[in-house]
C-alpha cells in the first residue's frame, strides 16, 4: 500500500488542486497590497504581461518534470544524475521555510475569524493588529492550529485529504468571493476603486515594478519549491500539460483580479489609502467591516475565504515534504506528518514570536519572519525555478513541439526554457541578493 504511488482521481481534480495551490494568500493578501504600493493599474498591466508569457515556461517545466519522472523532488533530480539529489532536496527545504512564515499569517486569519464571532467592537484595528501579533501564547497557538488543519488533510492522502479539501473549500471560496464582490460594488463611490485598478497611468512606470511583478507572479503560481512538481507527479493519464498550465495561470489571475475588485472599491469608498502594505487586509479592511451593516458577518466570511485559500495552498506546500518522507524514507503518511509537524513547529514558533518577544533576534538585520520571507523569495525560489528549467530543458529535453501546435511558439518556448528564463532568473537572483 505505502510504496504504491498515489494519483489523482481525474484531470479535473488535479486542476482544482493545482488552482487551489496557486490561489492563496498571494492572491488575496499580497497581490492587492503590492498593487496598491506600486501604482495600481500600471502594475497590473506589467504583471499580466509577465504572468502570461515568462511564467508559462517554468510552470510547464515544473509540471512536466513531475509528470515525466513520476517521483518526489529529490528522486526526480537523482534519476537524472545521483549528484543532483542535493539540488532536488532544496525544494522540500524551501517548502518548510516558506510554510514557517506563511502559516503565521494563517494563524492571524484564524484569530480574525474568531474575532468576528466575538462581536468585539474594536475601534483601533491598527493598534489591535500590532498588539495581537505581539501576544506570544495566543499567536503560537493559532499558528499551530493552522498547521494542524492543513496537516490533517495531508495526512489523509491524495484522494481522501487533498482532493477532498479542494473539492469542498474551492467552491466555497468562489461563492463567498462573489457575495463579497457584490457587496463591495454596492458601496458609494465604488467606481473609484475600479478606476484605480483598471485605468493605467503610464507615467508611473519604473523598472522596479518588473521585478516585483515577476516575484509576485512566481509566488502566486506556486513555482519554485516543488509543489506543482509533486502535484504533477501524481498525474497518470495523458493530459496536456500546456492546457493545464494555462488553466492554472488564467484561474489564478482571475482570482487575483476578483480579490482586487472585492477590496479596492471598499477602500476607495471609505476614502482610505490602498498603499498601506501588509496591513491592508488586517487593519484597513476590518476598519471598514466595523462600519458597514452586518459587518461581523462580512468579516467572518472574508476571513473564512482567506483561510480557505490559505489552507489549499498550505496543503500543497506540505505535500512536497510528505511525498519525500513517504516515498524516500518509506514512512507512513501519518508518521511523516507527525515528524513534519514538529520540524515545522521548530521554525514556525520563532517566526510567530518574531513580532513580539523575539523581535530583537536578528539574522542579517532581519527578524526571523522577515528572514524566512527574504531567503525564500529572493534566493531559494528563483534558484529552484532555475534548476527545474535546466533539468527540464537540458536533461529531460522537454520540447515545446510536444504540446504546442504552433511551430513558432514551440521554438520560442524552447529558447525560453533553455536560455531566456534561466537567464532572467539569474538576473532576479543577482538583484534580489544585492
Ligand atoms: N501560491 C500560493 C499563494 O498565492 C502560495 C504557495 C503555495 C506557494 N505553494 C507554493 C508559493 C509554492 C511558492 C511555492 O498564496
Amino acid at each position: 500500500m505505502e510504496n504504491q504511488r498515489p494519483s489523482w482521481t481525474s484531470r479535473g481534480t488535479f486542476i482544482l488542486a493545482a488552482v487551489g495551490s496557486a490561489v492563496g494568500l498571494g492572491n488575496i493578501w499580497r497581490f492587492p497590497y503590492i498593487m496598491g504600493q506600486n501604482g495600481g493599474a500600471i502594475f497590473l498591466v506589467i504583471y499580466l504581461l509577465i504572468i502570461m508569457t515568462i511564467c508559462f515556461v517554468p510552470l510547464v517545466a515544473e509540471l512536466s518534470t513531475g509528470k515525466i519522472t513520476q517521483k518526489e523532488c529529490i528522486g526526480a533530480f537523482e534519476s537524472v544524475n545521483p549528484k543532483f539529489k542535493f539540488i532536488g532536496a532544496l525544494n522540500p527545504i524551501t517548502g518548510i521555510l516558506i510554510i514557517s512564515f506563511y502559516f503565521v499569517v494563517g494563524g492571524w486569519i484564524l484569530n480574525y475569524i474568531c474575532l468576528g464571532f466575538s462581536k468585539c467592537g474594536i475601534s483601533d484595528y491598527g493598534n489591535y493588529f500590532t498588539q495581537f501579533t505581539q501576544a506570544p501564547v495566543a499567536n503560537c497557538l493559532y499558528t499551530l492550529i493552522f498547521l494542524f488543519i492543513c496537516m490533517f488533510f495531508t495526512a489523509r492522502g491524495i484522494k481522501k485529504g487533498i482532493e477532498f479539501a479542494n473539492n469542498v473549500l474551492m467552491p466555497l471560496f468562489a461563492l463567498i468571493l462573489i457575495f463579497l464582490i457584490i457587496s463591495s460594488l454596492q458601496l458609494p463611490n465604488a467606481h473609484l476603486g475600479l478606476e484605480y485598478m483598471f485605468k493605467p497611468d503610464f507615467s508611473k512606470i519604473n523598472p522596479h515594478m518588473f521585478l516585483v511583478a515577476l516575484g509576485q507572479a512566481l509566488f502566486t503560481l506556486s513555482i519554485g519549491m516543488g509543489a506543482l512538481f509533486t502535484y504533477g507527479s501524481y498525474i497518470k493519464e495523458d493530459s496536456s500539460i500546456a492546457k493545464s498550465a494555462y488553466t492554472i495561470i488564467f484561474s489564478d489571475t482571475f482570482f487575483a483580479l476578483l480579490a482586487g475588485i472585492m477590496i479596492f472599491p471598499a477602500i476607495f469608498s471609505f476614502g482610505l489609502q490602498p498603499d498601506s502594505g501588509a496591513g491592508l487586509v488586517f487593519v484597513t479592511l476590518p476598519y471598514i467591516f466595523a462600519q458597514i451593516p452586518n459587518g461581523n458577518l462580512v468579516s467572518i466570511l472574508f476571513f473564512f475565504l482567506l483561510a480557505a485559500a490559505a489552507i489549499t495552498s498550505g496543503i500543497s506546500m506540505l505535500e512536497v515534504s510528505a511525498a519525500v518522507f513517504t516515498e524516500r524514507f518509506k514512512l507512513s503518511r501519518i508518521k511523516a506528518c507527525v515528524l513534519l509537524f514538529f520540524l515545522i513547529s521548530l521554525l514556525a514558533i520563532p517566526a510567530t514570536l518574531s513580532f513580539g518577544i523575539l523581535g530583537d533576534m536578528k539574522i542579517i538585520g532581519k527578524t526571523v519572519f522577515e528572514f524566512l520571507d527574504f531567503i525564500t523569495s529572493n534566493l531559494l525560489m528563483p534558484l529552484n525555478t532555475f534548476f527545474v528549467c535546466i533539468l527540464a530543458g537540458w536533461f529531460l529535453k522537454i520540447k515545446g513541439e510536444t504540446f504546442l501546435k504552433n511551430k513558432f511558439f514551440a521554438k520560442v518556448f524552447d529558447i525560453g526554457l533553455k536560455y531566456a528564463v534561466p537567464a532572467i532568473l539569474l538576473g532576479l537572483l543577482y538583484i534580489g541578493l544585492k
